[in-house]
């Protein structure tokens, strides 16, 4: 995959980025002491966790069914509130910044594609820009690049009905990717798709990791994923976030292919 050299609008939003607050020394993900409980005097789903992501890092959340693997990723796009501790994102307190503010600067991906069945594969990557202000003009050559990079430069003209899974998601990781954004957060990017489909999305990930070095948080329980990539694994269990080591991940994927 080949992504190509950034727009004018891009470079505004780097320029932007420069003025606008996110300090490029700090973390550029970073939780402190974070407690969260969707419900007053419930367990909390995290308690006073601390994590640290490296600018350009590449790591996975993993963990079971309902350990707050989305909870993590929701209070660093904004849609949850802390009840105790610090969320960072590119040296921003969340809590201080208009969500939008941080949200520019993230590509969002999630299990369900929530295309826009009204628009076309074009329209809707276009979409993504065009909510972030390109002129529609550079949106859509954006989107035309960005539909090359994810191998869709064919299906421009079709609607979401008329594709695959594994090609709606590829739709919805152009479109959430369009502005090359420092932070990527996906949340079980694969969950719908097969073992095959989840390997093509997976390559598009390594692509974009290679391409321009974003900080990458990639929620997921399937093993595959974390095999092929061979990334930071931070668990999300009992409140707790541990890391796994490359080690123990091995042994547990050949525990897991027994009969
Ligand atoms: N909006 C909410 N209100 C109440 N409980 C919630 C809400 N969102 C998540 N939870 C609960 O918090 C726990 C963690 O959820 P989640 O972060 O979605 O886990 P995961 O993504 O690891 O499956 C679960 O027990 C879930 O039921
Ligand atoms: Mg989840």
């Amino acid at each position: 995959m080949r992504l190509e050299r950034r727009t004018e609008a891009e470079r505004r939003m780097e320029a932007d980025r420069a003025h606008g607050g996110p300090a490029p020394t700090e973390p550029a993900l970073a939780l402190a002491g974070v407690t969260k409980a969707y419900r007053r005097g419930a367990q909390p789903v995290l308690c006073r966790v601390d994590l640290v992501l490296r600018p350009g890092e590449w790591a996975f959340l993993t963990g079971p069914s309902g350990a707050g693997k989305s909870t993590v990723l929701k209070l660093f796009y904004g849609a949850v509130r802390p009840d105790e501790g610090t969320v960072r994102v590119l040296g921003m307190d969340v809590a201080r910044v208009p969500p939008h503010r941080v949200r520019r600067h993230m590509g969002l991906v999630f299990q369900s594609f929530e295309l826009l069945p009204q628009k076309t594969v074009l329209e809707n990557v276009a979409y993504g820009a065009e909510i972030l202000g390109f002129p529609p003009r550079e949106a859509a050559a954006a989107a035309r690049r960005m539909l090359a990079a994810v191998g869709l430069e064919g299906l421009a003209g079709r609607f979401p009905w008329e594709l695959s899974g594994g090609e709606q998601q590829r739709v919805g990781i152009a479109r959430a990717l369009i502005h090359r954004p420092p932070i990527v957060l996906a949340d079980e990017p694969t969950g719908n798709l097969d073992v095959d489909t989840a390997r093509r999305v997976f390559e598009i990930f390594r692509a974009v990791h290679q391409e321009w070095q974003p900080t990458m948080l990639i929620a997921t329980h399937s093993r595959d994923l974390l095999e092929w990539a061979e990334a930071r694994v931070i668990r999300v269990e009992g409140g707790r976030l541990t890391e796994d080591t490359a080690a123990s991940r091995r042994g547990a994927g050949k525990e897991a292919a027994l009969p």
